[in-house]
């Protein structure tokens, strides 16, 4: 199966910084248009420029706080009212916190649950159908190497991801012979905004990538005559991710809490 870009229109959540930025330049490099999605505007605008005019595509931008109530029903309706059909949907979008879960902020506990779990599942059933009557299409679900064991110190964080690669697997393999293609990505520590984000360094597990290397690693997997349902970037991570498969389950947790307060 060959993925067209070209004249396609790819919606990208957290386009205003890090993996998502990277996805828009791709996408947009390959000759697809863009819709940015994330809350800060201005940082939407000037990536919409560039991307504008470094690859002469369309950047359409919706500034928007996706953990409000029918943020979802909002963003598809604002796309139906621009007469924008979406053909990528890149559920990138997402933070991670990061203490113990009893003294945690409950309201922060909860826009996290919101938007890795509940925002990613509601926009993909928002928009699927589409792809699956037109029997063409991507979903790219940005999981991550959290994905593979619990995460003591990151309980909800790894707990998400968890989710995350669960369903998009699954859901690979339900609509694949409907010609759509949905794919898992799992990065392990990225350079982004994240760890600002998260505010501790020591979530950063394992050497850094670039957003470039997640992301080629991503188009890589798009580009293969049967893309794989998931895929883990760096060989580092893919190697720590076979490892924590073969440790038994209870020890999983003493192992990633170590390395976690180290
Ligand atoms: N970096 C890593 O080490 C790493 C590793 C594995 C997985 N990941 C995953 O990769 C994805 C992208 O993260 P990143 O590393 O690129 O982090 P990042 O640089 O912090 O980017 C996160 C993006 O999400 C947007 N966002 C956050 N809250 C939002 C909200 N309520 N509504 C709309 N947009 C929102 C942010 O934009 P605004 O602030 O403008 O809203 C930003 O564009 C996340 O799902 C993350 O869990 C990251």
């Amino acid at each position: 199966m060959t993925i067209t870009f070209r004249g396609t229109t790819a919606l990208i959540t957290g386009a205003s910084a890090g993996l998502g930025t990277e996805f828009a330049d791709q996408f947009a490099r390959r000759g697809a248009d863009v819709v940015l999605v994330a809350r800060r505007a201005d940082r939407l605008e000037e990536i919409a420029a560039e991307v504008r005019s470094r690859h002469g595509v369309s950047a359409h931008v919706v500034p928007l706080d996706l953990t409000e109530p029918g943020a979802v029903a909002t963003l598809a309706d604002e796309l139906e009212g621009r007469g924008i059909r979406v053909d990528h949907v890149v559920n990138n979008a997402g933070f991670g916190m990061k203490g113990a879960f009893a003294e945690a902020d409950a309201e922060r506990i909860d826009a996290l649950v919101q938007l890795n779990v509940a925002v990613l599942t509601s926009l993909t059933r928002a928009f699927l159908p589409a792809l699956v009557a037109r029997g063409s299409g991507t979903v790219i679900n940005i999981a991550s190497t959290a994905a593979f064991q619990p995460l003591a110190s990151m309980a909800i964080y790894g707990a998400s991801k968890a989710y995350v690669l669960s369903f998009t697997e699954a859901l690979a393999h339900e609509v694949r012979p409907q010609g759509v293609t949905v794919l898992a990505v799992c990065p392990g520590a990225t350079a982004t905004e994240f760890f600002d984000v998260v505010g501790d360094a020591r979530a950063a597990v394992g050497a850094m990538q670039t957003p470039t290397q997640v992301v080629d690693a991503a188009f890589r997997a798009l580009a293969r005559r049967k893309p794989p349902y998931s895929i883990v970037s760096g060989v580092q991570n893919k190697t720590g991710a076979v490892i924590v498969g073969l440790v038994p389950r209870r020890a999983r947790v003493a192992l990633t809490a170590g390395l976690l307060e180290r």
